[in-house]
């Protein structure tokens, strides 16, 4: 173990070296079919078998944050029940992506087809629903999964209640701040909370810590899906590796929305007025939407959100009395989520 806290990008890759290789085993365990189009949509190979050498790959953010989490408890992080945990919240994370894709019809996904667009409908639905199982499957096996497999099953009920909420909020049904914010926290903050108590868990750590954790990645995890719904209006496609202004292209009331929506201004009354208009929307609806949404200060206040919940993760942190090279990882991990462009 390092005994000087390591940079975000080190971290990350690091997590990933030990990570990826075991996602994969468990893919390949996968009947051959669904362990086909799984495998397409992690970039791995293409349609016609082709492998690919470097394929484009997800941050990793969830199984870092279990692999120190567990590091926080003062235990080794690359133990095979920590590696386990990291594994299956890198499962479901993509699981949930592979639905989410279907549910939004982005057809865009870390700068590729999303499975759905390539495959269709039902083979993005299946492989979902195996990275899922898979999930589950992993813990199931590893130790301590009497503890282990309700926290995951929990954090999944959570992510599809709030994927649901947002789904409402689309359709212009009970559209508040309040509401977007409680979107953040269940389709984000409940898997990056299920990483850290995870984390915790296969660390040994008491009811208590495992729950400041568990606190800390759901206050991170409403953040980083703060900065996910910046990028959704002013991210750049090349960049972000998803489609430009899709969160404006499919209505969606994010953090920013919400926000601007919520004012008295002149341009509070005309973004509601462009999102209530009946019949699609064309691209000078779109940029006129986004330059609305920025007049209203309601970017600034997403960001301004997003860093207060941070510093609240990080002072739950605190409460945790980790392992200070953990502890100063961790805080170089959020602080990477508050301030990242894809
Ligand atoms: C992305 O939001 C969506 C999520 C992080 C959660 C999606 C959750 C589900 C589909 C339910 C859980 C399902 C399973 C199988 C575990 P976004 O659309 O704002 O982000 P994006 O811009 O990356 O698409
Ligand atoms: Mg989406």
């Amino acid at each position: 173990m390092a005994d000087s806290p390591r940079g975000s990008e080190t971290i990350l890759a690091q997590a990933a070296t030990l990570v990826r290789p075991l996602v994969r085993s468990r893919v390949h365990t996968l009947p051959p079919g669904i362990r086909h189009v799984a495998g397409l949509h992690f970039g791995w190979w293409t349609d016609d078998g082709t492998v690919l050498e470097a394929p484009p790959v997800s941050k990793g953010v969830r199984p870092a944050l279990a692999l120190l989490a567990c590091r926080a408890v003062g235990a080794d992080p690359y133990v095979a029940r920590a590696a386990a945990v990291a594994v299956a919240v890198e499962l479901v994370h993509n699981a949930s992506l592979l639905h989410d894709d279907v549910i939004d019809q982005d057809p865009l996904r870390r700068g590729r087809p999303a499975l759905w667009a390539a495959k269709g409908v039902p083979a993005a639905i299946l492989a979902g629903d195996a990275l899922f199982f898979a999930a589950v499957q992993t813990l199931a096996e590893a130790p301590d999964a009497g503890r282990t497999v309700p926290v995951l099953l929990a954090a999944v009920q959570a992510l599809i209640e709030g994927e649901y909420l947002d789904t409402l909020m689309e359709s212009g049904t009970d559209v508040s701040e309040d509401r977007a914010s409680a979107v953040a926290a269940g389709k984000t903050g409940a898997l990056l909370a299920c990483a850290c108590e995870l984390g915790a868990i296969a660390g040994g750590a008491t009811e208590g810590r495992a729950r400041l954790l568990h606190g800390f990645g759901r206050r991170l995890g409403i953040a980083y899906q703060c900065i996910d719904d910046v990028l959704g209006i002013w991210g750049e496609e090349p960049v972000t590796g998803k489609p430009a202004l899709s969160d404006l292209r499919s209505r969606k009331v994010t953090v920013p929305v919400a926000a601007a929506m919520a004012g008295y201004t002149p341009q509070a009354r005309s973004l509601r007025a462009l999102y209530s208009a009946n019949g699609p929307m064309g691209e000078e609806d779109y940029t006129r939407a986004r330059a609305l949404i920025e007049q209203t200060g309601a970017r600034e206040a997403t960001l301004r959100l997003a860093r207060r919940c941070t510093a609240d993760a990080l002072h739950l942190l605190d409460q945790v009395r980790p392992e200070p090279v953990a502890a100063a990882e961790l805080a170089a991990l959020a602080d990477l989520i508050t301030h990242r462009d894809h």
